[in-house]
């Protein structure tokens, strides 16, 4: 379970330096607004607690789960709510929060699942983003980083339901 240092994609300055400033953004932008960040997990867990920490104005936060059949490296495109938001967001100006979208399924049904429960707004928010991947028709309106074509791990992101708990985001791949 050992990891190899030097394939370090983004450093955890990197990552702190980034989330600062995107908090910031969120916090101007969402100004005189009713802010709801909605985080999805178990991926965006350090994320979220780490850019909450950077918003400055009022916000709730709520957590969901999806999952999504055949998870690996066959998609079936199907995503099923595991926890579903736990309030009521009808008229909340909505941030959905995740690791990563990468065919953009999944955030594609959480903002179509949040305008169905009658949200103001929703806008989504990742850490990163991998572009060549889409399926869906899908732009972040907050990302941290755009990233090739790579299996990512660290800062949340799991392979095995391992390394989530790793303070940088790194290449995996076997020692
Ligand atoms: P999407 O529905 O295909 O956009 O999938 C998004 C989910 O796939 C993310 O929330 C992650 O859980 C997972 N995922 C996609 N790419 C990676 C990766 O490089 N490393 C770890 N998990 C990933
Ligand atoms: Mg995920």
């Amino acid at each position: 379970m050992e990891q190899k240092k030097e394939n370090i994609l983004i450093s955890k300055e990197q990552i702190d330096t980034r989330v600062a400033e995107l908090g910031k953004l969120i916090s101007e932008d969402y100004k005189n607004k009713n802010l709801y960040v909605l985080s999805l997990l178990r991926g965006s867990f350090i994320f979220t607690a780490d850019l909450v920490r950077n918003i400055t104005v009022p916000t709730k936060i709520g957590f969901m789960t999806t999952s999504s059949y055949g998870h690996g490296e066959i998609s079936t495109g199907v995503v099923k709510i595991v926890n579903d938001i736990p309030d009521d967001i009808k008229g909340l100006d909505v941030l959905i929060v995740d690791d990563i979208v990468d065919t953009g399924i999944t955030m594609d049904f959480v903002v179509n699942h949040v305008k169905e429960l009658g949200a103001a707004s929703v806008n989504c928010c990742v850490l990163l983003d991998k572009p060549e991947r889409r399926k869906v028709d899908i732009k972040p309106n907050y990302c941290c980083f755009e990233i090739p074509d790579v299996f990512v791990v660290g800062y949340g992101l799991n392979y095995g339901d391992y390394y989530r708990n790793v303070p940088y985001v790194f290449n995996w791949e076997e020692n």
